[in-house]
């Protein structure tokens, strides 16, 4: 059973197995909440659609570079990344990398350059349209990108929801999960009446759950209560193996494709992709 999974999500043949949407989906995954699962979402969910024949980009938007890590993307001081292109208007493509073993996959690097631009982007004309401009500039359209966002809510942030169409929040169950969420929301409803009119929360995943907690559950029940059929059916369960994937620079999915954590990611990603088709995209 095991094996089986494992090559129905590495897909060896590449063929078209999550439909690709009509229109590029730009995501902001989002939480100013930290460790919830944002980064290790925008890399799975990344990787998952692209074995599935999606063009895929990751903007790594988060000064810890965590992402471009997960991908094993080089990252260190010198190496051209998303702070040139939103400081220095250097093109997205003069600083994508294509991720090694994932074909259809891109990621667009963060350096530890980027800790400053929170600050340098302040006396800079158009501020927070900055990653719009440059997404929207790009030659090639992708199916997907995803911006992985820093745990703050400031400029960085603020530049993915001026440049998504959607809004992933993943919640961790946990207590204080929905704790700042109201603050999250404000934001983006400022975002959608000032700057980006179209900006949806889309979906909403639930990340760590540990089924052998109550509390665990009664979260779940919160979240579906309050954000009904945005949040996905799939939901991620703790898994060690997904915790163990970034040390080897890999996502869960090639790691260890068999494993639940593996499951779980590409289930969510069939749930987006076939809601992006049947709502016609949202993007
Ligand atoms: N499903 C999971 N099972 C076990 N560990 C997980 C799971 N999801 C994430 N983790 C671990 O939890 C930690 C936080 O996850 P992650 O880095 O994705 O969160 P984040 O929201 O991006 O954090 P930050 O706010 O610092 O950017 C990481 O060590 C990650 O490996
Ligand atoms: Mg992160």
């Amino acid at each position: 059973m095991e094996a089986l999974r494992a090559v129905q999500i590495l897909n060896p043949s590449g063929e078209i197995t999550m439909p690709r949407p009509a229109h590029p989906r730009v995501l902001a995954v989002a939480n100013q909440k930290g460790g919830v699962g944002k980064t290790t979402t925008t890399v799975n969910l990344a990787v998952a659609l692209a074995l599935h024949g999606n063009r895929v980009l990751v903007v790594d938007l988060d000064p810890q570079g965590n992402a471009s890590t997960g991908l094993n993307v080089p990252h260190h001081a010198g190496v051209p990344d998303v702070y040139d292109c939103l400081i220095d208007n250097v093109p997205l493509a003069e600083v994508a990398q294509a991720v090694e073993g994932i074909p259809n996959l891109f990621c667009v690097p963060a350096t530890i350059d980027l800790a400053g631009a929170e600050i340098e982007l302040v006396s800079v004309v158009a501020r927070e349209s900055r990653l719009a401009r440059a997404i929207s500039a790009h030659p090639e359209k992708f199916d997907y990108v995803f911006i992985d966002c820093p745990p703050s809510l400031g400029l960085l942030t603020v530049n993915a929801l001026c440049a998504a169409q959607e809004v992933l929040i993943p919640i961790q169950c946990e207590y204080y999960a929905l704790e700042g969420l109201n603050q999250l929301i404000n934001n983006i409803n400022l975002v959608r009446q000032h700057l980006n009119p179209t900006l949806d929360v889309s979906t909403i995943l639930l990340t760590m759950y540990d089924r052998r907690t109550r509390l665990a559950d009664a979260v779940e029940q919160d979240v579906r209560n309050h954000f009904g059929s945005k949040v996905l059916e799939a939901v991620i369960p703790r898994n060690v193996r997904v915790s163990e994937a970034p040390s080897y620079g890999q996502s869960v999915m090639t790691y260890d494709p068999g494993s639940r954590g593996a499951t779980s990611y590409f289930e969510a990603a069939l749930e987006i992709a076939n809601r992006g088709v049947n709502t016609g995209g949202t993007a």
